[in-house]
């Protein structure tokens, strides 16, 4: 009896149910695990993507285990998709508790000896400005009721930069830097702003490249799965992770420490 009244107690830290968090990039890898971990614990998912027919088939899966979600097509390059998502997230559900910003492209190895200024920009729109985007469009609902919670996520090479791509480097680097400036201005609106800068893991993102040697730099000595980072965001998405703002945490079996 006593043991299940702590299980209780630790379980109230970490549920969403009634919550609700809008996941960007919800169709794939990393997103879509983000969107059914916090499914599984209660909250309210709004899945949004690109690419509809994948994020139809997260918010199904989602359904079909009897948790909540909705699934809403959106560019997160464009205000009036992101506002359409705001406005299924109010009109389905009545507001937005947490936000995760997951949506990104990848640099597709260039270098600064070949990187050109339209390739630069296109990937700093897509994983820097819609961040910016995404977050000062559900900014005044989290503000007016001084609460929210919003997950950032980036990029070991936005810590430690990496060997190609300089732009999404740069991006994520940038996003690391607004997740605490965020952190620093929200603080007095009690909106938890957060990081969560992955290592390698098992999504189209990463097979696109060899893994054997940066498998062989973790101290895990294997490829992190979508959960592992989506454990983390669940964390400073819950009351768990009250205390928690303006840091950045890596999932990434000891591939770098900070
Ligand atoms: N996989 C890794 O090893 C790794 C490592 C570090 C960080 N990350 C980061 O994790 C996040 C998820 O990456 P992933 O590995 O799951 O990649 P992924 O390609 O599997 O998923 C990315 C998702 O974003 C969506 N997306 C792309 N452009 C979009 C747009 N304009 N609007 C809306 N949605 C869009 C895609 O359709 C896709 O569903 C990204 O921010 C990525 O930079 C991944």
């Amino acid at each position: 009896m006593e043991s299940r009244v702590i299980e209780q107690t630790m379980y109230d830290y970490f549920k969403l149910v009634g919550k609700t968090a809008i996941v960007t990039g919800a169709g794939n890898g990393i997103g879509r695990g983000i969107a059914q971990v916090l499914a599984g614990l209660g909250a309210n998912v709004v899945a949004c993507d690109i690419e509809k027919d994948s994020v139809e088939k997260t918010v199904e899966e989602i359904i079909s285990k009897g948790l909540n979600g909705v699934a809403v097509y959106c560019d997160v390059r464009k205000y009036e998709d992101i506002r359409n998502v705001i406005d299924v997230a109010v009109s389905t559900y009545g507001t937005v508790d947490i936000l995760v910003n997951d949506a990104a492209g990848c640099g597709g190895g260039v270098t600064v000896d070949d990187i050109t200024e339209e390739e630069w920009l296109r990937l700093i729109e897509l994983n820097l400005n819609s961040v910016f985007r995404f977050t000062m469009s559900v900014l005044p609902i989290m503000r007016a009721k001084k609460s929210g919670k919003i997950v950032n996520i980036s990029s070991g090479a936005g810590i430690t930069g990496d060997f190609s791509d300089p732009h999404y480097a740069a991006a994520k680097g940038g996003v690391i830097a607004l997740t605490k400036e965020l952190a620093h201005e929200l603080a007095k609106d009690h909106i938890n702003v957060n990081s969560v800068a992955p290592g390698l893991v098992d999504t189209r993102m990463a097979r696109i490249r060899p893994w054997e040697d940066e498998i062989a730099d973790t101290l895990w000595y294997r490829v992190g799965q979508p959960e592992d980072i989506a454990y983390a965001v669940a964390y400073l998405a819950s009351a768990a992770g009250e205390y928690c703002t303006g840091q950045v945490i890596s999932p990434n079996g000891g591939a770098w420490m900070q």
